[in-house]
């Protein structure tokens, strides 16, 4: 049993493995930034702008897992969104290892989250492994300073990094917003429809977050099923689970660059990324098709 606190453990990702830790009799604590005293697990208050964590919050901690961030989707991407974007999963780190400096708290990982973003939106069918360079764009520029700073703790303990890939789950992300429209019997493929979705079941997202913990795992590894498909492909997927039809043309690539400016790189973009690394650690995937993964989530 070991001692960890998750930050961004409110949120889409950390709820489910904070359940899958504790169900594994692990103890798991949350950092946010607004602590609920009625909450599931012990809630600890950080401010990242104003430097300041509680004090208690590392006390005995084993593992550090860095989920915290603010939603790269939610808003559109202003000068000073993409500051708070950064800042929230950068400057948070910084916090993280002055207190874990100050308290001398021996950890035996950190672990943060990443994202497949690193490789860059404009791959095409080139298959990416964690040895694959970085891309040019916002996203991947995000990522390489987040990876960045979370190495900096590697003077403190061993850090591992998980890029994670598009999370199908059903209490929210990508796979809930693409169901909306299909749902209306207005679902369609979004551009071309030919980009790559590196998608991942949130089963095994938060399996593989459990098996790096518990192997101590460190290093880069990237978290994506071994079958990525084509955002046309998801999108047939989803409207069989839902059995609603596909009857509109693809919608145009301007149509939602207008919608969305510089983010539509996130829907008109993708890449096809390979997660053989984790998967020679010895873990098997639950979900390795789509369709048995939206299925799962779906119906
Ligand atoms: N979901 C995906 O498809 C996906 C794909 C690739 C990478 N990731 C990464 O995986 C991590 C977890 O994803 P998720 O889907 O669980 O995210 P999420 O549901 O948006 O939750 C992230 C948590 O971060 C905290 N947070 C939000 N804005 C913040 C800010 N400005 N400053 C500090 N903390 C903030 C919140 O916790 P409090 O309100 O309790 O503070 C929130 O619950 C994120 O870093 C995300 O970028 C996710």
């Amino acid at each position: 049993m070991a001692k960890i606190v998750i930050t961004g453990g409110t949120g889409l990702v950390g709820s489910y493995l904070s359940k899958m830790l504790s169900k594994n009799n692990h103890e798991v604590v949350h950092l946010s930034r607004t602590p609920d005293s009625s909450a599931e697990y012990p809630t600890f208050e950080w401010n990242i702008g104003k430097k300041y964590i509680d004090p208690n919050a590392l006390d005995g901690a084993d593992y550090v897992i860095h989920l915290a961030g603010a939603g790269v989707a939610n808003k559109r991407w202003t000068k000073q969104r993409k500051k708070v974007i950064i800042d929230s999963r950068v400057e948070s780190i910084k916090l993280l290892k002055s207190q874990i400096e100050k308290q001398q708290v021996k950890l035996k990982s950190f672990i943060s989250a990443s994202a497949i973003g690193y490789y860059g939106m404009d791959t095409g069918a080139a298959e990416l492994t964690e040895e694959s360079k970085p891309g040019n764009d916002y996203l991947a520029h995000v990522v390489k300073l987040w990876e960045a700073e979370a190495d900096t703790l590697e003077e403190f303990t061993s850090v591992a990094k998980v890029r994670v890939g598009v999370v199908l789950a059903k209490e929210g992300g990508a796979l809930k917003e693409i169901a909306k429209p299909v749902k209306l019997f207005a679902g369609a493929p979004l551009g071309s429809g030919d980009q790559y979705m590196s998608w991942i079941h949130i089963y095994d997202l938060c399996a593989i977050f459990r098996q790096v913990l518990e192997n101590k795992l460190e290093g880069t590894y990237n978290a994506t099923a071994p079958n990525p498909v084509t955002n046309e492909a998801l999108t047939k997927s989803l409207a069989k689970a839902l059995k609603r039809p596909l009857i509109l043309p693809n919608v145009p690539a301007f149509v939602m660059k207008s919608m969305l400016g510089e983010m539509a790189q996130m829907v008109l973009g993708g890449n096809y990324v390979l997660s053989d690394k984790i998967q020679s650690t010895g873990f098997t995937y639950k979900f390795t098709q789509v369709d048995a993964a939206v299925k799962d989530i779906l119906c």
